[in-house]
């Protein structure tokens, strides 16, 4: 009778300890999702009370905080109905290292996506600039979040003194990368066609004035002699001429003139027609008064037939 009835309750006991193990299997699902510091579920996952097994859920890291690199941000519902554990991955970080017109962060900072307070990133000088001292900028996430000023340790590059061209000069102060110079030729001569200034730009590895315009003696610039130049350059020598001046007029002339003609027409046109509208009275800005038209009766028929 005695081990009757210790064989019972050893069989109870097992089937309550295989109940206890079986049971949470058996229901097939995950409960909540564990809480991660500085992380979150997706939204729609956030208060779900249950999910199935398989279940991957990916979560984000909040406001102020980033991923670890290298760390996992997924968490699996396991076949043992637990979620698989996911150790924290979120840290603080400062957002990408700030931006400056001098300088470019390091090849190697760029890529990172995480940086951690007290992170120092390195900057290389942009082409067309160089160091100005042996150290080169950096900037370091602070305590707060926000990144240090990134100090101007790059200077423009210069072009160095421009050479003037012949009959001319080049009118500028500042030979630095960037910077822009008139051309003004001697008197009796003329810039060719092209640009009238230079420009310091980059070029190869360093920086360089762009081309020099040439200055030209000043032609007459009848029809005749512009389709001949090549074949009659520097025929005359003498210094340009009243006949010259008049004959540029010949040409400017008719180029004011006739668009002046053709805007005086267009107006004249246009008010004709706007005249001859508004005589014919078929626009009227009340829109109460849009029944005059010939339509509308036709709606009021309609508005007044129920
Ligand atoms: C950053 O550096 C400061 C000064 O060296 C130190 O007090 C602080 O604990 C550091 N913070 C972190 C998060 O390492
Ligand atoms: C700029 O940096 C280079 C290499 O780091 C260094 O050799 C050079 O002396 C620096 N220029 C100046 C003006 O300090
Ligand atoms: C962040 O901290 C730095 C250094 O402590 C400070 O210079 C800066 O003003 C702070 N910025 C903000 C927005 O609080």
């Amino acid at each position: 009778m005695g081990s009757g009835r210790c064989r019972r309750l050893l069989v109870v006991l097992g089937v309550l300890v295989v109940l206890v193990v079986l049971v949470p299997a058996a229901r097939g699902d995950c409960g909540p999702l564990p809480q991660l510091p500085g992380a979150e579920p997706p939204e729609d996952s956030k208060d779900q009370q249950s999910f199935p097994i398989g279940s991957k859920i990916t979560y984000r890291c909040v406001q102020g905080f980033a991923k670890l690199p290298s760390k996992s941000d997924t968490t699996q519902c396991l076949e043992n109905a637990l979620w698989s554990v996911l150790p924290e991955f979120c840290d603080r970080s400062c957002f990408s290292p700030p931006r400056v017109s001098f300088a470019k962060v390091s090849a190697e900072d760029e890529i990172k996506n995480f940086y951690a307070v007290n992170v120092t990133v390195s900057y290389v000088c942009n082409p067309g600039y160089k160091n100005s001292t042996d150290e080169l900028p950096t900037s370091t996430c602070h305590e707060n979040l926000t990144w240090s000023e990134v100090p101007e340790l790059c200077e423009r590059e210069t072009c160095g003194p421009p050479k003037n061209p012949e009959h001319g000069t080049v009118v500028t102060t500042d030979y630095l990368f960037g910077s822009k110079a008139d051309v003004i030729c001697d008197d009796g001569y003329e810039l060719a066609p092209g640009p009238s200034f230079i420009r310091c730009y980059l070029h190869k590895d360093g920086v360089a004035w762009t081309p020099l315009p040439t200055c030209q003696r000043i032609q007459d610039v009848s029809p005749l002699a512009s389709t001949s130049t090549v074949g009659t350059t520097a025929v005359t020598d003498a210094p340009k001429s009243l006949e010259e001046k008049t004959s540029e007029y010949r040409y400017i002339l008719p180029l004011i003139i006739i668009p002046c003609i053709i805007g005086i027409v267009v107006i004249v046109i246009w008010t004709i027609k706007k005249c001859g509208v508004k005589q014919k009275g078929t626009y009227k800005p009340n829109p109460t008064n849009a029944g005059d038209e010939e339509q509308g009766p036709s709606c009021q028929e309609r508005k007044t037939g129920p």
